[in-house]
């Protein structure tokens, strides 16, 4: 097998979840390549030390500039905050290393195509973790659609709830908190979990034409943790908009961060001409599907679950009826890239197909400034 030496920057939470892929990958798929865990970069030395000793880590860098330069790394696998991204893609695209980067690309769209134009010169695989796209029950569901089982598509419905801010107390910056900085994370829910809904919405269902939005930020000051001071919150904590999409449907997606009781509540309904689908995260190995053309009086939802081998990735895993979970999005992410590599037609979504999310969620927060429809930029 061919070694793929993998530079990882970040050991947070998506730091975990791309180690235990690229860790795992080799075990269920058959691949050529076997990515190798070389070095962790972070700034904090110690813990990047406990991190590699932890994840087997052969090596670890303070500074990614450091990390790009060597020799002996392939892939640039970049889990830091996004006002990282950029600088970082760009600097590994000129050194000619592979990328793999978090999500959302960019900061905005403008700093997104100089990430686009940065791998394209350099003809760098590249590729965005938009994860959710490998649940196999979202897989499936894109395949229904593609296959046309829904007939002409009359509604997008998504929604990404959670409940973790609502407390005033809570502090904005700084490790884990970054969140609620936008010069660190750029927006607050629409970067940070529309742009997963948004991505989920345009492979399944294509491009958005325009869009109309509101956004609120419930809690005006917060302390922030590097300065020490109450500072003006400048993330939007909840967001809602009104989309259209370029083949006639319609949408509504909304996002927050104050839905008291919900953690992660990722869903989205589809409703066709002939069929209807459902999936919610917290259920993720189940789709929900309604077939109009089944016999009426046995006719209703049903409710797949999705773990036979004769669907998305399953065959990879264990026997029919086990489910597998959200860790297993990012090694099914892994093995796609992987896959690209050796087919030559590379997974997505690349930069600049997560470039179209990118102008969306710009769209989406002027919008909610001017008070008006906004078509998508480029
Ligand atoms: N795909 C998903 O579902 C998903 C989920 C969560 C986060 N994310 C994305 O992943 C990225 C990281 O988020 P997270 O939740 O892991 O954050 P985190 O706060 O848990 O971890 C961030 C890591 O980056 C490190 N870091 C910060 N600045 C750095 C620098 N200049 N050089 C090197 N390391 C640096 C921090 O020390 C930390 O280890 C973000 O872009 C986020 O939007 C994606």
């Amino acid at each position: 097998m061919k070694k793929l030496n993998v530079g990882l920057i970040g050991y947070g939470f998506m730091g975990r979840t791309h180690s235990n892929a690229f860790r795992k990958v080799n075990n269920f798929f058959d691949l050529e390549y076997q990515p190798v865990l070389k070095a962790i970069c972070a700034r904090d030395e110690k813990k990047a030390r406990g991190f590699a000793s932890k994840w087997g880590y052969e090596s670890v860098e303070s500074d990614w500039r450091r990390l790009i330069e060597r020799d002996d790394i392939d892939l640039i696998d970049i889990a830091s905050p996004n006002n990282t991204h950029a600088e970082i893609a760009i600097a590994a695209a000129k050194a000619g290393k592979m990328i793999m980067c978090e999500k959302p690309l960019s900061m905005d769209g403008p700093e997104g195509k100089t990430m686009v134009a940065a791998v394209e010169k350099a003809k760098v695989p590249n590729m965005v973790w938009y994860n959710y796209r490998r649940v196999p029950a979202v897989t499936l569901a894109k395949q229904l659609v593609d296959e046309g089982r829904l007939g002409k598509i009359f509604h997008y419905r998504a929604k990404f709830l959670q409940d973790w801010t609502i407390s005033p107390d809570l502090p904005q910056g700084g490790a884990a908190l970054w969140r609620l900085d936008a010069k660190i994370a750029g927006s607050g829910v629409t970067g940070d979990l529309l742009a997963h809904c948004i991505d989920t919405a345009i492979w399944i269902n294509g491009s958005i034409d325009k869009v109309n939005a509101m956004t609120e930020t419930f809690i005006k000051e917060r302390k922030h943790n590097l300065t020490g001071k109450v500072q003006k919150v400048s993330i939007d904590d909840a967001c809602a908009f009104l989309a259209r999409f370029k083949n006639g449907s319609l949408a509504t997606f909304e996002s927050t961060r104050y839905a008291r009781g919900h953690k992660a509540l990722y869903t989205f309904e589809i409703n066709g001409e002939n069929a209807s689908i459902a999936w919610d995260l917290h259920d993720l190995h189940r789709l929900q599907y309604f077939d109009h053309k089944d016999e009426g009086r046995v006719r209703g939802w049903r409710n797949i679950h999705v773990t036979d081998g004769d669907q998305p990735y399953m065959k990879n895993w264990w026997v029919p009826g086990l489910q597998i979970g959200y860790e297993h999005t990012f090694v099914h992410q892994v093995a796609d890239f992987i896959e690209g590599l050796q087919t030559g037609k590379p997974a997505s979504p690349t930069f600049r197909e997560a470039l179209e999310t990118q102008f969306i969620c710009d769209a989406v927060l002027k919008s909610a400034k001017t008070e008006r429809w906004e078509k998508i930029g480029k």
